[in-house]
């Protein structure tokens, strides 16, 4: 389609399938003009669908499991190998709460679940940056982006531990964009997406419901993914240079929204 990210070259976790938010990130950065690098979970590569991205986009997967430092260290060190040098941008798109999964009420939680949830879709963001700060694989002036929801500040009971992590998740991308603006020009920044039906989204008890719900609540109804992909683009190019330690609503205006008319005669 453009050039926003000509030349640029990035690493893209957390494309599942096409509904995935970051498949649609991989291609639209593609389209830009980037090169990428795929990672997820061996776990979800096993599925296989990844494959077809891969083909489309002309890149390489290379298996992580986020949660371990050594499989992020040889991710990244692999990249670097395949892009001949250091990388411009990363996407975060990894989530995933062990006791949603099990059907356990928020008020009856597995504590040790609750820390791999927490492992899984929040520490994980710290992880992958603080590998790519050690080994320097980032360019100055590159861009991190990783992707929130809005349960971090207003309660959404079927949400449950996952509106922690990704409180931690956005604090963050603010701790870690103070160290990364001052010593490499690095932004660092979360995305707060609308309700988007993924296998993750889904996941979530009642999640049709509050589909809807935000739907009509929002001026602009829902963001999709390919609209968040777009966003993505945008964070991750040269004109967002000075955007940084921030957690940005793209939510059609859900999260500035008190009561709705809409909703009301419904
Ligand atoms: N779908 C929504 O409604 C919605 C709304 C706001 C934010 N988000 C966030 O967007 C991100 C992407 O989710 P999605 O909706 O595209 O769903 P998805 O299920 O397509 O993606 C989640 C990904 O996390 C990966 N993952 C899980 N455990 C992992 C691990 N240990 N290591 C590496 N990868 C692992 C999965 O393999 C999968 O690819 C998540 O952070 C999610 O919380 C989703």
């Amino acid at each position: 389609m453009g050039n926003l990210l000509a030349g640029k070259k990035g690493i893209i976790s957390g494309a599942l399938n096409s509904e995935s938010i970051a498949w649609k990130v991989a291609e639209r950065c593609v389209e830009e003009g980037a090169q990428i690098v795929l990672t997820n979970a061996p776990v979800a590569m096993r599925m296989g669908e990844i494959n077809g991205l891969a083909e489309k986009c002309n890149a390489p997967v290379i298996g992580a499991d986020a949660t371990s430092l050594e499989d992020l260290e040889q991710l990244f060190t692999k990249s670097m190998e395949h892009f001949g040098g250091k990388f411009d941008f990363a996407l975060h798109s990894i989530g995933m709460s062990v006791n949603v999964r099990k059907g356990k009420a928020y008020t009856d939680l597995n504590y040790d679940w609750m820390q791999k949830t927490y492992d899984v879709s929040a520490i994980s963001f710290h992880k992958m940056m603080q590998t790519m700060w050690k080994l320097d694989a980032i360019n100055d002036w590159g861009s991190v982006v990783g992707l929130s929801y809005i349960a971090a500040q207003r309660v959404f009971p079927d949400y449950s531990e996952m509106a922690e992590s990704k409180a931690l998740l956005e604090s963050i991308a603010r701790s870690f964009g103070y160290h990364y603006g001052t010593a490499k020009k690095v932004r660092v920044n979360t995305i707060s997406q609308s309700p988007t039906m993924t296998t993750a989204g889904q996941g979530i008890k009642g999640f049709m419901d509050f589909f809807n719900y935000a739907d009509k609540m929002s001026p602009l109804g829902n963001a999709s993914a390919e609209g968040c992909a777009n966003y993505c683009v945008m964070l991750f190019s040269d004109l967002s240079r000075f955007v940084t330690m921030q957690n940005l609503y793209h939510d059609g205006g859900f999260s500035s929204m008190g009561m709705s008319p809409a909703l009301i005669e419904q």
